[in-house]
C-alpha cells in the first residue's frame, strides 16, 4: 500500500508549496497538468516561517484524501518542498501521514467501504529509506491498533477481553507480558484499584507487558496507562449524553500499549514497562461509595470524594506498581482523566504535568516530533491543599476546582520522588469531527507517537 518510489508510472503526483502571492494557503488545494501529462495536486503548506511537522503530516493527509475523491488509484509523493524542514524525518512523517489517511476504521455492519490506493514516496537521495519506511508504518501501525481498540464498544472491549487481545499480539512480538486476576491484585493491596475494579461483574485485569532492549542499564521507563474500559461515574453516575463516549477511557491504555509495541517492533534500545490497570466503573452490590476511605498499594489512606474521579483511584497504585515491583526509574501516565483538560485546551491539545522540567524539555520534543502537542499545567503549592482530606492522607477530588492539575497532583503524590509526568488526553483521544486531516471520527489514537519518541530520545542520551 505504501511504498519508496523507483519511477513507476502513477496517475497522480502529490507535490506541496509555500505560500506566495496568492498560491499556497494552508491546506489549500490545486490541480495541474505537466506538459508531460503529468497530473499533480498541489497542497499549499502557508506561509514558510509558520511551518511544523504537524503542518506537513495534515498537507500529505489533506493531498491523499483530496485524491481519494477523485478515485485516483495510485500516486507517487515529492516532499520536495519541506524536505529542508523535515531533515532526515522526511519519509518517516510522509509515510505515517499517508497510512493514518488511508485508515478505515472497523464496523460492525455487512457493507465496509473497500478502496485500494497505492501510495509511493519519492524518497531523494536519502540513503536506506526502506528502514525510515518499515519504521514508520510500523509506528503508524500501531496508532492505527490504538484507534481501533478505542473505538470498541465496552461489551467488545471488557478488561479480560483488552488484557487477552494485548498479552496475545504482545507475546508474539516478543515482549513479556503477564496480565493479574482478582485474587493476584488482592495479594498486592491494590485496594484504591480494586475499589473501582470490584464495581463491575467483569472483572479487573492488571496489564504488564515488559519490552527489554537495552540489558546495559538498570534504567527503566514506566509507561502507565488508564485502561478503564467504560466509565458510568459509578454511584457519582454520569448524565446519559456523556456516558457513551466513555468507551473511549481506556485511551490512555492503548497508547502505552501501542507506544511499547512500536518500540519492540523498531528495537529501540531501551528498557520499558506498560503498566494499565484495566477496570470498568459501574454500578453494583459491590461498588465503592462516596465517603469510603481506601488503603492504597502505597500505605497512603484516600478519602473518596466521587466515584467518577476513577481514574486517579487505579493510576495511583498502577504507579506503585511500577516503581516498586517493576523498578521503574522513571514515570509517565497517561488518561483520559478530566473534563476540564478539554475546557482548558480543546481537542487539539493535553494537558501536562511535570515533577522534572528537564524530563519534559524531552517530551516537547518527542511531542514535535510525532505531530502531537501538549501544554503544561502549573503545581504551585496551593494546588496540593486542595487534595487533603481530613479525615484521610488524600482525598481524590479537589475542595476548590482546578480539577485537571488536582488529578495530576494526586497522582504525583505515588510517584516516590521518580522523574515523572502526567499526561491528561481527555480532550485530544477523541474527536468528532476530526480536527486534523490525518485523524478519522472517533478515536485518534493520541499519545502513540509522543511516547514512542519520549522513549527513543531518552535511549539517545
Ligand atoms: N473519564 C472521565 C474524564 C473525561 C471527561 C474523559 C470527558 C473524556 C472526556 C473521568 O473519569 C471523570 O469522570 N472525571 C471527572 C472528575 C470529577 C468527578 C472530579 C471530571 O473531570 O469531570
Ligand atoms: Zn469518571
Ligand atoms: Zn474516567
Amino acid at each position: 500500500m505504501i511504498e519508496i518510489w523507483n519511477g513507476q508510472q502513477t496517475e497522480w503526483k502529490l507535490e506541496f508549496e509555500f505560500e506566495q502571492q496568492d498560491k499556497g494557503g494552508q491546506m489549500e488545494t490545486r490541480c495541474e497538468k505537466t506538459t508531460q501529462g503529468q497530473l499533480v495536486m498541489v497542497v499549499g503548506l502557508g506561509c514558510e516561517q509558520e511551518f511544523t511537522p504537524l503542518l506537513a503530516r495534515r498537507a500529505v493527509a489533506k493531498g491523499i484524501s483530496e485524491l481519494k475523491k477523485l478515485s485516483v488509484k495510485s500516486a507517487v509523493v515529492e516532499p520536495a518542498a519541506m524536505q529542508a524542514y523535515l531533515g532526515a524525518d522526511t519519509i518517516s512523517v510522509v509515510a505515517q501521514a499517508a497510512r493514518l489517511a488511508l485508515f478505515q476504521p472497523e464496523k460492525w455492519k455487512k457493507e465496509q467501504d473497500e478502496k485500494i490506493f497505492q501510495v509511493y514516496i519519492s524518497a531523494g537521495d536519502k540513503k536506506d529509506p526502506a528502514r525510515d519506511l518499515a519504521q514508520a508504518l510500523k509506528l503508524a501501525g500501531m496508532v492505527l491498533e490504538a484507534r481501533n481498540l478505542v473505538n470498541r464498544p465496552a461489551n467488545m472491549l471488557t478488561p479480560e477481553i483488552m488484557a487477552q487481545t494485548m498479552a496475545e499480539s504482545a507475546k508474539k512480538a516478543g515482549l513479556e507480558t503477564e496480565v493479574l486476576g482478582l485474587s493476584q491484585i488482592k495479594a498486592l493491596g491494590m485496594n484504591a484499584f480494586l475499589a473501582v475494579g470490584c464495581s463491575s461483574g467483569n472483572e479487573p485485569k492488571l496489564i504488564v507487558i515488559r519490552y527489554n532492549g537495552n540489558p546495559e542499564t538498570s534504567e527503566r521507563i514506566a509507561l502507565v496507562g488508564k485502561g478503564i474500559c467504560c466509565d458510568t461515574g459509578g454511584y457519582c453516575i454520569k448524565p446519559s449524553g456523556s456516558m457513551g463516549g466513555m468507551r473511549g477511557d481506556m485511551a490512555g491504555a492503548a497508547a502505552v500499549y501501542g507506544a511499547i509495541m512500536a518500540l519492540a517492533g523498531t528495537g529501540a534500545k531501551v528498557n520499558a514497562t506498560a503498566v494499565i490497570p484495566a477496570a470498568e466503573n459501574r454500578i453494583s452490590r459491590d461498588s465503592f461509595l462516596p465517603g469510603d476511605v481506601l488503603v492504597s498499594m502505597s500505605g497512603k489512606t484516600i478519602e473518596v470524594g466521587n466515584t467518577d474521579a476513577e481514574g486517579r483511584l487505579i493510576l495511583a497504585d498502577a504507579v506503585t506498581y511500577a516503581i516498586r515491583k517493576e523498578g521503574a526509574t522513571r514515570i509517565v501516565d497517561i488518561a483520559t482523566l478530566t473534563g476540564g483538560v478539554v475546557a482548558a485546551l480543546g481537542y487539539t491539545t493535553a494537558g501536562m504535568l511535570t515533577s522534572d522540567e528537564e524530563f519534559a524539555g524531552v517530551l516537547q520534543k518527542a511531542a514535535q516530533k510525532g505531530g502531537e502537542q501538549y501544554w503544561p499545567l502549573p503545581v504551585f503549592p496551593e494546588y496540593k491543599k486542595m487534595i487533603q482530606s481530613p479525615v484521610a492522607d488524600l482525598q481524590n477530588v479537589s475542595s476548590d476546582g482546578c480539577s485537571s492539575i488536582t488529578a495530576g497532583l494526586f497522582i504525583g503524590e505515588f510517584t516516590e520522588k521518580k522523574p515523572w509526568i502526567h499526561l491528561d488526553i481527555a480532550g485530544t483521544a477523541w474527536t468528532v469531527p476530526p480536527k486534523w486531516e490525518f485523524q478519522s471520527s472517533g478515536a485518534t489514537g493520541a499519545g502513540v507517537t509522543t511516547l514512542y519518541h519520549l522513549c527513543r530520545m531518552l535511549a539517545e542520551d
